[in-house]
């Protein structure tokens, strides 16, 4: 099956290739084709695919058997998408309405600054993932694979495991839906307010998006370092 053909079939497949990043321009290439040349396995790329075209099918099992490594990539390109472009996008366009005539009262100064302390406990709970759970995943990896050796390992995290991770994992949609309530219930725009409409649309579409990051975190990448975490411990207790 050719690239462009499941692009055009759904074109939120666009979000998974950015993430992934593989460029576009397939011209008439296929799927194998273009996984091959960004030395990406077509597995992974197509179980995502499959769970944007069929919600309601999350490939759990697949996932778990696939690459840690092409997960953390999707991950952590995803992080870079919220900080560096929706999440700015909101709060401008949270700015904008306080520009504009016709909101009475305070409520979207209230709102902006909610929006503000959000970012700050969301850029906190990536950087954590960036800066320690996901170097971990990938030493825990080059540790399995042998490029790093166990003793190293061992001695770097002989305080962290994967469960401490999700003792604190905490729940980053919760807030934006919050958000997206206050605005739908409470707050009267002008009715021709394009900009408003498309604030609470681009508020919903980062909650969702956001859960589904969840979901990977939770249901995939947690459940698969820890068979990564026992693989480990069997190869040691064996040296
Ligand atoms: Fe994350
Ligand atoms: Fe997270």
């Amino acid at each position: 099956m050719k690239m462009s053909d499941v692009v055009q079939f759904n074109f939120e497949v666009l979000v998974v290739l950015q993430r992934l990043q593989i460029p576009f321009g397939f011209k008439d290439k296929s799927i194998q084709t273009v996984c091959d040349e960004n030395d990406m396995p077509v597995e992974f790329f197509l179980q995502l695919v499959q769970w944007f075209n069929e919600r309601e099918n999350f490939p759990q099992e697949q996932l778990i058997r696939g690459d840690a490594e092409w997960l953390i990539i999707y991950l952590h390109n995803t992080h870079q998408y919220y900080s560096h472009y929706q999440i700015p996008r909101i709060e401008k366009e949270i700015e904008y309405l306080e520009k504009m005539s016709g909101i009475p009262d305070q409520s979207v100064q209230l709102m902006l600054e909610f929006f503000r302390g959000y970012i700050r406990e969301f850029t906190e709970h990536i950087e954590d993932e960036e800066n320690t759970t996901f170097p971990y995943i990938l030493a825990l990896s080059d540790a399995l694979s042998g490029r790093l050796s166990k003793e190293k390992f061992h001695a770097r995290y002989k305080n962290y495991s994967i469960d401490k991770y999700l003792d604190h994992h905490s729940d980053i949609e919760e807030k934006v839906f919050d958000l997206q309530s206050i605005l739908l219930k409470h707050l009267q725009p002008p009715a021709s307010s394009f900009q408003f409409t498309n604030l609470i649309l681009e508020i919903n579409r980062l909650g969702n998006d956001l859960k589904d990051h969840t979901l990977l975190e939770e249901n995939v990448l947690i459940p698969k370092v820890r068979q990564m975490e026992r693989e480990l411990k069997e190869q040691s207790l064996h040296l």
